[in-house]
């Protein structure tokens, strides 16, 4: 990307978003096109058509979506499928229509199946039954792949999806009733800690295994893609069996047990952790392959305790606003 390309980041405001955008500023770039959600609703068709004409961006980050932990994503099903179809579906066309030379698509890796051969291969996509609590927004991200791919083969574009595994960082969502396993331990265990508690519950039995990312890592991975030599990113487009995707992520794992324990130990909660088994546990593990990115070049650099750290820091600055507004995000 040249520094003064223009470049719309959707969904600026959230926590890849907004990673992106700090990546983008650090390589120099300053021609960001940035609209929050109460300016520019995704899932309005003629809104995001207007938005693309006008502008006409060069490059796009698809970092929006309606994005929610375990619960949420089982509770809304019909929500979490139909805006993100919707999102997913008005931007790339769009994008295509005006004419965007490159677009990173963010999806996940609950796109895999429940019971996915580990480490999760991007080749091992759709080739067995999801997870059905996520199961809604796995189908819409997994269009949204299917979406780039298309739209390659039909008009030529140069769309590819990234899948990031579990990510957290600054900004994260710490709402009890939405938040990603690791936000939701910060937020139980400090909360915990100030209260003087004995014990602190963990949801499920704490024997899953999650792998994690720090989320500027997770965005310099997706700078480092859109900014690969033409014959290197054209390595995801040449094949047309195999649809344009790449896994983000550490390529190691841990049980949401010694998860908890390090965030315990980062946040100095000295109590028991008590495992809730009536709450839902999930996929048993996933664990992404990353062999297709460290063969391109790419490495995290912000391993899992300092990253806990970062973000424990930056829940403190922010541990104000979200208790006095219960479920805001810290943002
Ligand atoms: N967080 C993770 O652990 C993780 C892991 C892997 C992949 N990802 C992927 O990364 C992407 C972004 O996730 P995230 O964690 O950054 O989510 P997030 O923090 O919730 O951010 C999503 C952003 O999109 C905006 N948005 C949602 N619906 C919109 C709409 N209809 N129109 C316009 N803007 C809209 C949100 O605005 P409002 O908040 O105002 O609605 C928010 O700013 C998703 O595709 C997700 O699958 C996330």
């Amino acid at each position: 990307m040249e520094k003064g390309a223009k470049i719309y980041v959707a969904g600026h405001a959230g926590l890849v978003g907004s990673a992106l955008v700090r990546a983008l500023e650090r390589a120099g770039h300053s021609n960001l096109l940035l609209r929050k959600h109460a300016e520019l609703e995704l899932t309005d068709g003629a809104a995001v058509r207007a938005f693309f004409e006008r502008e006409k961006p060069e490059y796009v980050f698809v970092a929006a979506a309606k994005v929610g932990g375990i619960v949420a994503n089982n509770t809304y099903r019909a929500e979490f499928i139909y805006r993100n179809l919707q999102i997913s579906a008005n931007v790339i066309h769009e994008a295509w229509r005006a004419g965007v030379k490159r677009l990173l698509y963010l999806g996940s890796s609950c796109i895999y199946p429940r019971d996915c051969p580990q480490p999760m291969k991007e080749e091992y996509l759709l080739t067995g039954p999801l997870e059905l609590t996520n199961r809604p927004y796995a189908v819409s991200k997994i269009a949204g792949i299917e979406l780039c791919w298309s739209y390659n083969r039909q008009y030529g574009t140069q769309f590819i999806a990234a899948m990031p595994t579990n990510l957290y960082g600054p900004g994260d969502n710490y709402d009890p009733e939405t938040s990603h396993v690791l936000p939701a331990l910060i937020r139980k265990a400090h909360e915990a800690k100030a209260r003087g508690d004995r014990e602190l519950s963990v949801w499920g039995t704490g024997t899953p295994r999650r792998e994690f990312l720090y989320s500027d890592d997770a965005a310099e991975a997706c700078l480092f893609l859109m900014n690969l030599p033409a014959e290197k990113y054209g390595s995801f487009l040449a094949n047309e069996a195999a649809p344009p995707l790449v896994n983000i992520g550490c390529g190691e794992d841990q049980t949401v047990r010694e998860l908890a324990e390090l965030v315990a130990r980062v946040v100095g909660f000295e109590g028991r952790l008590v495992f809730d088994t009536s709450k839902p546990d999930g996929t048993p593990r996933k664990l992404q392959d990353v062999s297709r990115l460290e063969a391109l070049g790419w490495r995290p650099r912000i391993g899992l305790r300092e990253g806990i750290e970062r973000a424990y820091a930056d829940f403190r600055a922010h541990a104000g606003k979200i208790a006095a507004a219960g479920k805001v995000k810290a943002r």
